[in-house]
C-alpha cells in the first residue's frame, strides 16, 4: 500500500515525529501538509543523538529520502533557513532531499506581531498559541491577502504583496493593538534575501507527489498537531488554524482522496495538552506532575510544560471516526511503568447524564467530568522492549483495552525516546 498517513489523534505532541522517523524507513519520500513552525517533532536516534523539527518533515534524517512541504503548510522563512542550517551543520544533506510547494503560504513579520499582540488582548481569555503566527498566517490565506512561495521568485512581487498589505496591517498594529508598526522596506530587503536562499527548493510538489504515487513509490504523510486541534473538528476556539485530521492531507498536497491507503493514528498512552482549553481527564495533582516529569511532557517549540491527564477514549473514538483511522501507534507506555493503576475515560458525566459522544459545545465539555475504567498497572520496566510478546501482562491487557473501545488495531508501540525503541506488531508498508 504506497501512501500511509501519520496523524495525531488527541491535542498533539503524540510522539508523530518519532513514528514517521521509524517508518520512513521503508518510504520514498514523506510530505508535512498543514501546520507551521508550531509544530515540535522529536527524534531522538540514540543517546546523543536529538533532532526537533518544526517545518521539515521527520524523514529527513534518513539519507535519500525525499521531503516535501505541502501546499497547505505556512512557511517562516527565517525558522526554516534556521532549521536547514542547523541540519546541515550536523551533517544532515538537506540540499537534495527538500521540496517546497509554490503554493504554500509564507508566514510574515506582521503574522508573528499580530498573533503576540492578539493573545495579549485577549487576557485570561487567550487560546495559547505558540505566538508563530500561524493564525493570522491562515486568515490572511482564507482572505486572499497572503504570498505564496512562488510570490518570493521575484523581488517586485513581493514588494508589491507587502505593499497590498501594510496599511491595512499597520493600521491595526498601532490604532487596535497599540504596538509598533512593521517597516515595509527591511520587510521587503528581508524576505528577498530569504527567498534568494530558498528559491532551489520551491517546485510543484502536486506534480511531484501524484507522480510518485501512480509510479508505486511509498509516500509518508506527516499530520501535525492533532485532531483535537483541528479548525473545524477540534475543541473551538482553543484549536489551531489548519484541518489537522487526514482530510487536510489531501487539500494541503493535492492528493487526491482515493490515493491515501492507509490512516495510522498516533496515540499517546496518556494525554497532554498544552495551552488553554477544556481537557476533561487532565489530572491537576501529583499524579498529573509525576506523569510531566516522566514523561518530559514540556513543549519542543516553547517549553511550556504540558497538561497530563488520563487516556480519553470518548475524544479518541471521535477521533477515529474523523480520521478513518486503519491502524494505531501507541506511544510512551514506558511512561505508565511505575503507576499501580491506569485509567481509561470511557464516558463523561455532565449534569448528571452520561454522555457517551464528544461534545461539540465548549461550554458542555468544560463542565464534563469523566467516568473512567481502572486497570492495574504491571509496574515493570517496559522501556525498549521490542517484542509484544516481552511485555507483562497487564501492559498487555491495558493494549488490548485500548483495542476493544475503540475497534481498531493497534499496530505499533513505542516503549523510549529513541528510534530502536519499538514493537512493531503489523507492517505498515
Ligand atoms: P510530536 O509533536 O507528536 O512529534 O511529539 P513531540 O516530539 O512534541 O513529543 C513527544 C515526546 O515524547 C518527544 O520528546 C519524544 O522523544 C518522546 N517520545 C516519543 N515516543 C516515546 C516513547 O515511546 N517513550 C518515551 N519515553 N518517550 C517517547
Ligand atoms: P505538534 O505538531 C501541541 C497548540 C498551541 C495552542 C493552539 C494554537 O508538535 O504536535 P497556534 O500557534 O497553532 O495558533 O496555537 O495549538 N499547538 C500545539 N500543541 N503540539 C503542537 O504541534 C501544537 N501546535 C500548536 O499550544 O494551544
Ligand atoms: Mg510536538
Amino acid at each position: 500500500m504506497p501512501t500511509l498517513l501519520i496523524v495525531g489523534t488527541q491535542w498533539g505532541d503524540e510522539g508523530k515525529g518519532k513514528i514517521v522517523d521509524c517508518l520512513t524507513l521503508k518510504a520514498d519520500i514523506v510530505a508535512r501538509y498543514q501546520g507551521g513552525n508550531n509544530a515540535g517533532h522529536t527524534v531522538v536516534i540514540n543517546n546523543d543523538e536529538k533532532y526537533i523539527l518544526h517545518l521539515i518533515p521527520s524523514g529527513i534524517l534518513h539519507k535519500g529520502k525525499k521531503c516535501i512541504i505541502g501546499n497547505g503548510v505556512v512557511i517562516d522563512p527565517k525558522s526554516l533557513l534556521d532549521e536547514i542550517e542547523g541540519l546541515e551543520k550536523r551533517g544532515v544533506d538537506v540540499s537534495k532531499n527538500l521540496f517546497i510547494s509554490k503554493n504554500a503560504h509564507i508566514i510574515m513579520p506582521y503574522h508573528v506581531a499580530i498573533d503576540k499582540a492578539s493573545e495579549m488582548k485577549k487576557g485570561d481569555k487567550k487560546i495559547g498559541t505558540t505566538g508563530r503566527g500561524i493564525g493570522p498566517s491562515y486568515s490572511d490565506k482564507i482572505a486572499r491577502y497572503g504570498i505564496r512561495a512562488v510570490d518570493l521568485l521575484s523581488e517586485q512581487t513581493i514588494r508589491t504583496s507587502v505593499n497590498h498589505s501594510i496599511d491595512r496591517i499597520n493600521f491595526l498594529l498601532e490604532k487596535y493593538y497599540s504596538v509598533s508598526p512593521i517597516d515595509p522596506e527591511k520587510t521587503i530587503a528581508d524576505y528577498s534575501s530569504y527567498a534568494e536562499r530558498l528559491k532551489p527548493f520551491i517546485t510543484d510538489t502536486v506534480k511531484m507527489i501524484n507522480n510518485a504515487y501512480d509510479k508505486g513509490l511509498n509516500i509518508l504523510l506527516e499530520g501535525a498537531q492533532g485532531t483535537l486541534l483541528d479548525i473545524d473538528h477540534g475543541t473551538y476556539p482553543f484549536v489551531t488554524s489548519s484541518n489537522t485530521i487526514s482530510g487536510g492531507a489531501c487539500t494541503g498536497l493535492g492528493l487526491p482522496p482515493k490515493k491515501i491507503d492507509n490512516i495510522l493514528g498516533v496515540v499517546k498512552a496518556y494525554t497532554t495538552r498544552v495551552g488553554g482549553g477544556p481537557f476533561p481527564t487532565e489530572l491537576k495533582d501529583d499524579l498529573g506532575r509525576f506523569i510531566q516529569q516522566k514523561g518530559g511532557e514540556y513543549g519542543a517549540t516553547t517549553g511550556r510544560p504540558r497538561r497530563c491527564g488520563w487516556l480519553d477514549a470518548v475524544a479518541l473514538k471521535y477521533s477515529c471516526m474523523i480520521n478513518g483511522l486503519t491502524g494505531i501507534a501507541l506511544t510512551k507506555l514506558d511512561i505508565l511503568d511505575e503507576l499501580d493503576n491506569v485509567k481509561i475515560a470511557v464516558g463523561y458525566k455532565y449534569n448528571g447524564k452520561t454522555i457517551d459522544d464528544f461534545p461539540h459545545e465548549i461550554e458542555i465539555l468544560w463542565g464534563c467530568e469523566p467516568v473512567y475504567e481502572t486497570f492495574d498497572g504491571w509496574k515493570v520496566d517496559t522501556s525498549g522492549i521490542n517484542n509484544f510478546d516481552d511485555l507483562p501482562t497487564n501492559a498487555k491487557k491495558y493494549i488490548k483495552a485500548i483495542e476493544e473501545i475503540l475497534g481498531i488495531q493497534v499496530m505499533m508501540v513505542s516503549t523510549g525516546q529513541k528510534r530502536n525503541q519499538i514493537i512493531q506488531i503489523a507492517e505498515q508498508f
